[in-house]
């Protein structure tokens, strides 16, 4: 049987993999995969890793060292794996699409909670402080929705806008041929939209999308989604715009410098991030820890296509989920 190397394991991937698997030996462990834990994946030719794990071409180099010939992502984000350095050195492969609803759904919940102050409602009730002072938020429905890619992910998240009775705005390098939707530029989608949704992956172009010219274009009440990337967003220049009320609010499911933080319990450290914690502070900023995949279907669907990844490299069949290198 073939052994997988299984890093930053969480309770909820081993309940999906287990029920999923039949064909591995998986031996999981709880810490990160990066140069100074690839001696964990001795003796095995496939390592499955998610998307904090440190995949630098150091990593790399050390696990084809060790003779492991694939790493199987098990999510659809890349962005943590130097893709050029794996080349002729050993296979990646993703899961391209899961359950684009799982993550849809998520932003809109944000988006809703955000806006109708659930969060603070929740707070307070808890309290039996039944004011509803400060609780104001604004129909969605005939407003405008700008949404930054109009991938798997983007376009359930643009019919879930259309079913609010939201008008739709979106832009994508390459636009989906057939599907209706409006496109314009960035800055139409920063000058005219009442929220504003990221759904695309993060790249060399998309680093800091969201940065003070940005927000600068945007209207001093749009509410921003995030559920794609952290680093999509300058997260100072977040800071600084809700500081001088120049936007209205933020949802966050993902944050520039989650790595050290998200996916574990750090309530008895002092966490030394400032601008985490003062965004978190915030009564217009609402911040979930990266959740946005974790339904039952998404982690399903996750565990089916990493292994059937693994199942068609090991059988040597093409890998119709490859991450290639653009050079
Ligand atoms: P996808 O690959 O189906 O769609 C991405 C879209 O972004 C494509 O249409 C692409 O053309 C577009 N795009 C590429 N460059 C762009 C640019 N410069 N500006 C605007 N659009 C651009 O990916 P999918 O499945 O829709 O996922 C989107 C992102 O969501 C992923 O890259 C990942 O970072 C994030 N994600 C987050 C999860 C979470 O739990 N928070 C879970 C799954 C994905």
């Amino acid at each position: 049987m073939e052994k997988i190397a299984f890093f930053d394991t969480k309770p909820y991937d081993k309940e999906w993999f287990d029920k999923i698997n039949k064909n591995y030996e998986i031996r999981y462990f709880e810490g990160r995969l990066r140069p100074a834990s690839v001696r964990l994946a001795e003796g095995c030719r496939a390592v499955c890793a998610f998307v904090n794990d440190d995949i630098s071409a150091k990593t790399i180099e050390l696990l084809a060292e060790q003779g492991v010939e694939v790493i199987a992502m098990r999510c659809s984000g890349f962005n943590n794996v130097d893709i050029a350095a794996a080349e002729g050195k050993l296979r990646i492969v993703r899961v391209p699409a899961y359950s684009p609803y799982a993550v849809a759904e998520h932003a809109m919940g944000l988006i809703i909670s955000l806006n109708r102050k659930i969060h603070r409602a929740y707070n307070r009730t808890r309290d039996f402080n039944f004011s509803l002072n400060g609780l104001t938020g604004f129909d969605l429905y005939g407003k405008t929705a700008g949404i930054i890619g109009t991938g798997n992910i983007g376009r359930v998240f643009i019919d879930i806008c259309r079913g609010f009775g939201m008008k739709v705005i979106a832009y994508d390098p390459y636009p989906a041929e057939g599907s209706g939707i409006e496109y314009v530029s960035t800055e139409e989608i920063f000058r005219n939209s009442d929220i504003i949704s990221l759904h695309c992956p993060l790249t060399e172009q998309t680093r800091y999308i969201i940065d003070d010219k940005a927000i600068s274009l945007m209207k001093s009440s749009a509410l921003i989604v995030n559920t794609s990337r952290g680093k999509l967003i300058d997260s100072e220049a977040l800071l600084r715009a809700l500081n001088e009320k120049r936007i209205g609010g933020a949802a966050l499911d993902v944050y520039e410098e989650e790595s050290d933080l998200f996916f574990k319990d750090n309530s008895d450290s002092i966490v030394t991030d400032d601008v985490l914690s003062i965004l978190v502070s915030r009564p217009n900023v609402l911040l979930t820890s990266h959740q946005a995949f974790l339904t039952e279907e998404a982690l399903r669907g996750i565990a089916e296509v990493t292994l059937s990844n693994l199942d068609d490299f090991f059988a040597g069949r093409e890998l119709k989920n490859e991450v290639k290198s653009k050079k």
